[in-house]
Parts: C-alpha cells; structure tokens; sequence
C-alpha cells in the first residue's frame, strides 16, 4: 500500500490571526521504510498525522491510500486493522489492564485477530512490559505507557502505522527497542511514519522530512538501511 499526499494546507484562526498549520505539502509514502516528520515544536508535524488519519479534514489537498485498505479507503471506515495510531497522548483506557489496551484491536475485531496479527502476551514480552500485564495503565510509568500504546498499534499488523513522537518518554535503551520494533515492521513491508525532534530517532531513520513552518523543508533518504 502507498500513501499519496498531495497539496496538503491546514490554516487555524485564532481570534483575527490564521495559522498556516500545513503549507502546501506533497509526498508519497511507501512500505519498507522507517520515515521520521521532523522538525521544531509547532512546525505541522501533528497537524500532517492526524490529517492523514482522518481525525482532522484539510483546507485544501488529499490523502489517497493507493492499494485498497482491508475495509476500504474511506478514512471513516478505516479500523485498527488498517490504519494503527499512536497519538501523542496515548489514549490508553484506564478501566482496562495493560494486555487489555494491547489487545482492544483484537476486541474490536476478532476476525482480523484470527487471520492475522500477532498475540497481545508476545507484543507484552516485546516491549518489555509483560511484568505489568495485569496492571492498571494508570499504575505503570509513562514510558511503559507510551509502549504500551505502541504494542496496541501493532495488534493486527496494519498496513499503515503513524506514530506523534512514539519515544518521546523512552530512554535511550528504550528509544532503541521501540524504534527497532516500528522498522522491523515498515522492512516486513508496511507504511511507517512518526515524527520526532529527537536525534537519536532521526538519525535510525530510512527518510527524514523536515518540516518548518508547514512547509516540507525537505527529504532526504539516509541510506542506513540495516
Ligand atoms: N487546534 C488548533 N487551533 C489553533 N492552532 C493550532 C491547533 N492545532 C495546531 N495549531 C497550530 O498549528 C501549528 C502546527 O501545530 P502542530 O501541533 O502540528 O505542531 P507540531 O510540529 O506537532 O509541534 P510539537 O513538536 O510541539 O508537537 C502551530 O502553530 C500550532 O500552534
Ligand atoms: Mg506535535
């Protein structure tokens, strides 16, 4: 599957000033590589990954998903099975343990848990967080919580995962685990962007769009494919 974004512009009004959130921007995604949006805080990097999810429309432009998704290709209709978020603040549900949020895709969707996907306790053990299953979300760190939401994204083995900032409360050690789990899952041959300023996230990255001001600044492949 193939993302095609094109002409992408998002303004937000406050008061008489309007925001130009996404100026403009163009770029195709395609599987088997770890792409990282990044650029300064307030530069469009969430505004572009909840636009391509459907959570927020567009002034202007389009979002395509050029292979037809399981369910479809109207983002309305689009389930975990197809498009796998991980948004910045998490969105764990605390009336459910940990291996529950993992396992909620499967929950929401047990005949794609049947035919694909892999089980809740094996993305537990993964992350690393197969000690805190029983646990309460609310009673674990925000580390363990952010992969916790990470390991839910990757239930049912979607085609398209976008994560804001999946590390962002991830030591180094961490940083490394979580970012190798996203590339193994882009090389075994599915869309992957997440945004992140931090070095070490950019620097194991396939391609790097730069973004500044809602401008796409730049992309580059790094050619560090391992
Ligand atoms: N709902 C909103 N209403 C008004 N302005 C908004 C809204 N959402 C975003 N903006 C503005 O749009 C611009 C882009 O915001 P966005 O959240 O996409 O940036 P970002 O790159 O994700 O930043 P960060 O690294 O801090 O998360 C910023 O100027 C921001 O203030
Ligand atoms: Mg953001």
């Amino acid at each position: 599957m193939t993302v095609v974004v094109e002409n992408l512009t998002k303004r937000f009004r406050r008061g008489s000033e309007t925001v130009t959130a996404l100026d403009d921007v163009s770029l195709v995604l395609a599987p088997g590589e770890l792409t990282v949006a990044a650029g300064p805080s307030g530069s469009g990097k969430t505004t572009l990954l909840s636009i391509m999810a459907g959570f927020e429309t567009a002034d202007a432009g389009t979002v395509r998903f050029d292979s037809p998704l399981p369910t479809g290709s109207d983002p309305l209709a689009m389930t975990w099975r197809d498009l796998a978020f991980v948004p910045q603040a998490l969105a764990l549900l605390d009336e459910m343990s940990v291996r529950e949020n993992v396992d909620l895709p499967a929950l929401l969707d047990p005949p794609a848990a049947a035919e694909r996907g892999e089980p809740a306790d094996d993305l537990l053990a993964r992350f690393e967080i197969g000690h805190l299953a029983d646990r309460y979300p609310s009673m674990t760190s925000g580390g363990e919580q952010q992969r916790t939401a990470v390991a839910r994204a990757l239930r049912l083995h979607p085609p398209l995962l976008l994560g804001d900032e999946p590390t962002g409360h991830q030591d180094r050690g961490r940083i490394e685990l979580v970012i190798g789990i996203l590339r193994a899952h882009a090389y075994a041959g599915n869309v992957v962007l997440i945004s992140s300023h931090d070095e070490a996230v950019i620097s194991a990255a396939d391609r790097v769009l730069t973004l500044a001001d809602g401008r796409l600044m730049s992309d580059k492949r790094t050619g560090v494919r391992r």
